[in-house]
């Protein structure tokens, strides 16, 4: 590919907004130690791992995240490899190295190597928990009401399938705080309640479920819960051990900055004589639930162990560190929008109450085309929201933002509020 080829590729409606020089790793500088209070600085030598052009401003993890250079070097090193040798000898030790991300995600929720799934996503997850358990008519599932498809439209086609019922419990705007769903769910909770499912933070606008306390609940009455982690997993320092959940499920190219089509099932050892694995084929894991679960036949196993990379990367900078990072650099996020005439913020002002996504009405401006301007123009990458629920802008900073990049969108933002697009 020339690079007037792969500045077509990039186009977006016709227009280069800019290049990128080459197709080239990240930059090699080795990411340094974290300092005990990590400054600008180290933020930006960890932005180097990236391979995004310098200039663009990705604030858009919530959807999809890049690979660090260490993950993309990882698969590639690996798939070459496989691609030079294909022998079953030669792929024997991809089998270890999918058992080494096994123990490395077990590690990084703080669980067992034996309740983890290594699944493509958390669709998949979340599916295979709808489809597993046994439910009939007169049995019942509570959700809350904001909830992506792969938790929510699975669940009510199921319902229609096999005859339980589906109740969702009301999500208010703004988030109504966590007692409220606590209570909520407490009050919900009837003796047909089989199954309690929530996204622990919600996609749409970053409204942060109390996890722990729902999952006790659910506990408390007999019923399994399932956790989507999709917009938690690689963001918050997320210990499952002390959540509790059933089942918590999340996708590797989202936060955790892994490869894509990789992500993780975790089935509590308490509810695995309670689901059903739906898929039955070859090569299986090695240990615990994924020697009846994770059967999906052939697999990426170069991607698989690029996951492990990715919880490695992580691991290395310190996950604390992470979150805290995003959650700073999305309340410096907010403080800027707040200020901007007929900008309508969405998402909850308590910094307790979310973590690391803001979603806006930027006045009576055309989403899609305030989107494309700040893409193209500003080379701001976020996400829009059509439609009548809480529409707008959806921003998303992660930890290879930096502040230059908040202020830069705060700015931005502002001037097509004054200009218009
Ligand atoms: C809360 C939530 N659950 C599930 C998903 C599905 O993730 P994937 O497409 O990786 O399966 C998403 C994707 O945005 C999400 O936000």
């Amino acid at each position: 590919m020339n690079r007037r080829d792969f500045a077509r590729l990039l186009a977006i409606g016709g227009a280069a907004p800019f290049l990128t020089p080459e197709l080239a790793w990240a930059n090699n500088a080795k990411l340094p130690p974290t300092p005990s209070v990590p400054d600008e600085k180290f933020w930006m030598s960890v932005r180097d791992q990236f391979v995004m052009p310098k200039e663009l401003a990705m604030l858009n993890a919530a959807n999809l995240c890049p690979s660090s250079g260490p993950v993309l070097e990882t698969m590639y090193r690996l798939t070459k490899d496989m691609d030079q040798d294909p022998s079953q000898d030669n792929r024997a030790k991809l089998a270890d190295g999918r058992e080494n991300t096994r123990t490395l995600l077990a590690q990084f929720l703080r669980v067992t190597s034996e309740e983890i799934v290594i699944t493509r996503n958390t669709s998949e997850s979340n599916n295979l928990v709808s489809n597993g358990i046994d439910l009939k008519a007169g049995d019942e599932v509570l959700l809350t009401a904001d909830n992506h498809p792969s938790n929510h439209t699975a669940w009510q086609e199921k319902a229609k399938r096999f005859g339980f019922t589906v109740k969702d419990i009301p999500t208010p705007n703004p988030h109504p705080g966590m007692e409220h769903y606590v209570d909520a769910f407490a009050k919900a909770i009837t003796p047909r309640t089989k199954v309690i499912s929530f996204t622990h933070q919600t996609s749409t606008v970053g409204d942060l479920f109390p996890a722990k306390e729902i999952c006790r609940v659910a506990r408390e009455h007999g019923i399994l819960s399932l956790v989507d982690g999709a917009q938690s997993f690689g963001l918050m320092d997320v210990d499952l051990g002390d959540m509790q959940p059933d089942f918590y499920s999340g996708s590797a190219h989202k936060w955790i900055c892994g490869p894509k089509e990789n992500g993780v099932l975790y089935i509590n050892k308490t509810a695995q004589a309670k689901i059903w694995a739906t898929i039955f084929s070859a090569y299986p894991g090695r240990v615990g639930v994924s020697k009846t679960f994770e059967g999906f036949g052939q697999r990426d196993e170069p991607a698989m162990i690029a996951f492990g990379e990715a919880l490695t990367f992580q691991t290395k900078i310190g996950r604390a560190q992470i979150e805290k990072r995003s959650r700073e650099l999305t309340q410096a996020l907010m403080a800027g929008l707040k200020k901007i005439d007929d900008v309508k913020i969405w998402t909850s002002p308590n910094p307790s109450l979310g973590v690391a996504i803001v979603s806006f009405l930027p006045g009576s401006l055309d989403i899609r085309k305030l989107a494309t301007a700040l893409y193209q123009k500003d080379h701001i990458g976020c996400a829009t929201r059509g439609g009548q629920d809480r529409p707008g802008i959806r921003l998303s900073p992660h930890f290879y933002n930096t502040h230059a990049d908040i202020d830069r969108t705060i700015a931005a933002v502002k001037k097509y509020m004054t200009t218009g697009v």
